[in-house]
């Protein structure tokens, strides 16, 4: 592509783009929008003015889409071989970077570099590079390129060499790893990921703890930071779209099924309210709370047939065994707590394994106490979301280990996420949370969660970007 024709003037690259398609029984292709902080952030400046979507096709109706040349104006699909992608999503990015910055590596889930492995680096290293490729044809001289997460820490610096006039971003969606936990990836491995995204100008994070980690892994590996800036973006709830969204037409009825699943306590009160929305992830530490709920119900009795706890646990990353495994184990601890605790009239658990965005609201709206108990997480959005629906206050037991707690700690009920009977107790006091002192946290939790909608956050990146010599 002739210079002419790089157009674009800011661009942003993740794995998981805006917007998937599937394949009808017609043959038609039918899309489906995505929502989250980079939709609504670039929704602010796009396609018109320049900006340019790069992502990955995922599923075969996007390759499928990429092939008739169907697609959305300011979108890039990338048509990579499914089987270079499956190895570097699933192998090296889901399965080795997202376990090293969660630290979720424990035994029997050991980290083994082997011959398997080397051949998933190469195709993460083939992935990264068709990103780098992409983004050097289509951005115009001088554009801003933000990059998101550990799918792609090589393509900041894949790209430098392709096209030294551009001003490069990246940007870290999860935790960072302390240096000597980043360091159980191989020697050579650990130094490429950290020299890729030295080729940026500018690294973001979400919380200063972890651009700190960031920071102490390269003092380790590669001796420093040198040029590349660091920023901290945390990123906030988006209350005017959460608003909106959760009294539409469709989320009233689930409100409605809701209450009646939950049903009324011997005094004819709607029980009190429990609710989780996750992933089902083994960050987000769902098995935990569930016990946390059972030892809640055997040290207060008082709670039984007074409290439901509704849980929802998407499904996620189902390509891979231990992903799998732990939605079985949640179902099944679930299932058990029921048939030990319920009865003809009152179901303890109410599990959610099916996507259903407008139920989850539904929920959110519910709720008198959010439980959000990850190992570890980057942010953690829904402690944000469910403060600003909550229709009577709610209170929010948060893990000290999610992002999310350094700007919110002060009005949650802080856990050590490992702690099943801290968060048994963690989850009481929320339900015996005075109204007042409820209603009071609430509005300070409300206005934490809100300092930093979607469209700010990525605005002040791409400023910054910008205002970055290089
Ligand atoms: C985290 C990551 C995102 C990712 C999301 C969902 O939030 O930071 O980059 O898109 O999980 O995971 P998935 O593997 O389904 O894209």
């Amino acid at each position: 592509m002739g210079s002419a024709e790089r157009s674009a003037q800011v661009l942003v690259a993740s794995n998981r783009g805006p917007v998937s398609y599937s394949l009808a029984e017609d043959g038609s292709l039918v899309s489906r929008r995505g929502g989250g902080g980079m939709v609504s952030g670039l929704s602010a400046i796009g396609p018109d003015a320049g900006a340019l979507w790069v992502c990955s096709a995922l599923s075969d109706g996007d390759r499928e889409a990429v092939r008739r040349g169907v697609g959305e104006p300011g979108v890039k699909m990338l048509d990579i071989s499914a089987e270079t992608h499956h190895a570097a999503y699933n192998g090296i990015a889901n399965s080795v970077l997202w376990f090293v910055h969660h630290m979720l590596y424990q035994t029997p889930l050991e980290p083994v570099f082997d011959s398997e492995f080397r051949m998933q680096w190469a195709a993460y290293q083939e992935f990264n590079r068709a990103f780098a490729e992409a983004l050097a044809e289509e951005a115009a001289e001088g554009a801003a390129v933000l990059i998101q997460d550990y799918h792609l820490t090589l393509a900041p610096g894949m790209l430098r060499e392709l096209r030294p006039d551009l001003r490069i971003g990246h940007f870290s969606h999860t935790p960072w790893a302390p240096p000597e936990y980043f360091r159980l990836l191989p020697d050579d491995v650990a130094e490429s990921v950290l020299r890729g995204m030295l080729g940026a100008d500018r690294l973001g994070f979400l919380t200063q703890r972890w651009a700190d980690a960031f920071t102490a892994c390269c003092d380790t590996v590669v001796g420093g930071l040198g040029d590349t800036r660091i920023g901290v973006h945390g990123l906030g709830a988006d209350a005017d779209f959460l608003r909106e969204r959760a009294h539409r037409a469709d989320v009233d009825e689930r409100v409605a099924e809701l209450r009646a699943e939950i049903g009324q306590d011997p005094d004819g009160n709607l029980r009190k309210t429990i609710v989780r929305v996750d992933r089902t992830e083994l960050s987000k530490n769902i098995v935990r709370g569930l016990h946390a709920f059972r030892q809640l119900l055997d040290d207060h009795p008082e709670w039984c047939d007074r409290v439901v706890h509704v849980a929802f646990a998407y499904p996620s990353r189902q390509d891979l065994a231990v992903y799998r495994d732990y939605t079985t184990e949640v179902a099944r601890v679930a299932e058990e707590i029921n048939a030990e605790y319920g009865t003809p009239y009152w179901t303890p658990v109410v599990l959610n394994l099916k996507d259903d965005f407008a139920r989850s609201l539904a929920a959110y709206r519910l709720a008198d106490v959010a439980l959000v108990n990850p190992i570890r997480d980057g942010m953690n959005l829904v402690a944000k979301e469910v403060p600003v629906l909550a229709e009577n206050g709610c209170a929010l037991v948060l893990s000290r280990e999610a992002g999310a707690h350094e700007e919110m700690g002060d009005d949650a009920i802080t856990v050590q996420p490992y702690d099943v009977n801290a968060t048994a107790r963690a989850l009481h006091e929320g339900l015996t949370m005075p109204p007042g002192e409820r209603a009071d946290r609430t509005k300070r939790l409300v206005a934490a969660a809100t300092a930093t909608p979607p469209a700010k956050w990525f605005l002040d990146q791409l400023d910054a970007l910008t205002a970055t010599a290089h």
